[in-house]
């Protein structure tokens, strides 16, 4: 308990009796009376220093209708043959997927949250499956999205005009305000992950959603590449060259990378050349997916990472404002997260809420390599980020 908290006397039970029943009578007006019976929403976490979750809601009215997010994992064991089922049954049923509809996907929720299609408060996760044959007709929306891509190969995704071919560890970017259509012309299935922003926006009421694509010949499904393949790599896939001669903006997105997909291969390259250097405390040796016409976040809303975790490697206790969701595409290791240990295998989706103490350990004796979606960007906009780390017990400021 907080110190504010010990300071505040419980009310008396007439007290509690009369604003039971002032608040009775103000009800139809549409107004509560607020008491002392609620505290802030959350204890002050940055003096907090224990392994423990921290974050803990008030009781009372304030702290009534509030959730907090859970570190929780998703084991592909275990959730990945409901997409051979909901593949089953689509392709009985004869439905093609039709994105946030009827599409072949099922959506992670967070235990904490009741129920909300979100893992964190204000990223979603979906994981879906395209079968070969199948086609998410084009369309454009305001919340950003992103695939990450667990198949080794197949499927696609145009966007404005782009076709990028799907292979494994590719971040295939759809910004707000793209023309994007999914599908599968390939032989064998094709799984990804989509995170979007989308429940921050619908926080914002500012969702909104076209799927009447102005094809050349009218309204079409799906468009037609019209810029040649690799074009992404092309222009930006050479690390400090940015093109001069062309202008980066594509679509009608504000604020969004230019660059739509990132080459698997080239993340696992890059990761490699830099194994040998000490790299970073709190996360090994790291690279953000960056906006490469100005070096900043993909998203203003959500950051995109790769990290590997080498051999024998422990990271040190790290904590943040922001939201982290996992995924891990080569490997094996454990996270701890608010005193939890979670342990993870390739594909294991795994996600650690703000405010909470984590670090990686990798005992095997093979590399692993996770990518992390965060709303790290949003919170250093809004000036809300923070980070801490933990060593022999002593915390320091890091970000
Ligand atoms: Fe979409």
């Amino acid at each position: 308990m907080d110190d504010a908290s010990k300071a505040r006397k419980p009310l008396s039970v007439d007290a509690r009796a009369i604003m039971e029943g002032l608040n009775a009578e103000a009800a139809p007006l549409s107004i509560w009376l607020r008491t002392q019976a609620n505290a802030p929403a959350q204890r002050p976490w940055f003096h907090d220093t224990g392994a423990e979750g921290a974050g803990v809601m008030s009781a009372g009215r304030v702290g009534a209708g509030q959730m907090k997010a859970v570190p929780h994992l998703w084991k592909w064991r275990e959730i990945s043959p409901y997409l051979e089922k909901i593949s089953r049954i689509a392709s009985e049923a004869d439905v093609p997927p039709v994105e946030f509809a009827d599409r072949q996907q099922f959506l992670l929720t967070n235990p904490g949250l009741g129920g909300r299609l979100q893992v964190s408060a204000s990223i979603r996760c979906a994981v879906s499956v395209y079968n070969p044959g199948d086609l998410a007709k084009a369309h454009l929306h305001s919340p950003n999205a992103s695939r990450t891509i667990l198949s080794q190969n197949g499927g696609y995704t145009n966007v404005e005009g782009e076709r990028c071919e799907a292979a494994r560890g590719d971040l295939i970017l759809t910004p707000n305000g793209t023309w994007h259509d999914h599908g599968n012309d390939g032989t064998s299935p094709v799984m990804w992950i989509d995170t979007l922003d989308w429940p921050l926006m619908e926080f914002l009421d500012v969702i909104w959603l076209d799927e009447e694509f102005p094809g050349k010949a009218g309204n079409a499904r799906a468009q037609s590449a019209d810029k040649s393949a690799g074009f992404s790599q092309a222009l930006y896939g050479r690390g400090g060259l940015k093109p001069a001669f062309t202008g980066h903006q594509r679509g009608i997105g504000k604020n969004v990378s230019p660059m739509f997909q990132y080459r698997g291969a080239d993340t696992r390259a890059a990761l490699g050349a830099l194994r040998s250097q000490t790299g970073d405390p709190f996360e090994g040796i790291s690279l953000e997916f960056v906006n490469p016409a100005n070096g900043g976040p993909v998203f203003p809303t959500l950051g995109f990472g790769a990290q590997m975790i080498r051999a024998g490697e422990e990271t040190a206790l790290k904590r943040e404002t922001s939201s982290t969701v996992y995924v891990c595409l080569e490997g094996r290791g454990q996270t701890e997260i608010g005193g939890k240990t979670f342990d993870w295998e390739e594909n294991d989706i795994f996600v650690a809420p703000n405010f909470l103490w984590r670090r990686h350990v990798n005992k095997g004796a093979k590399d692993a390599v996770l990518y992390t979606m965060t709303d790290k960007p949003l919170l250093e906009k809004i000036g809300q980020y923070r980070a801490q780390g933990m060593a022999a017990g002593k915390v320091t400021q890091i970000g």
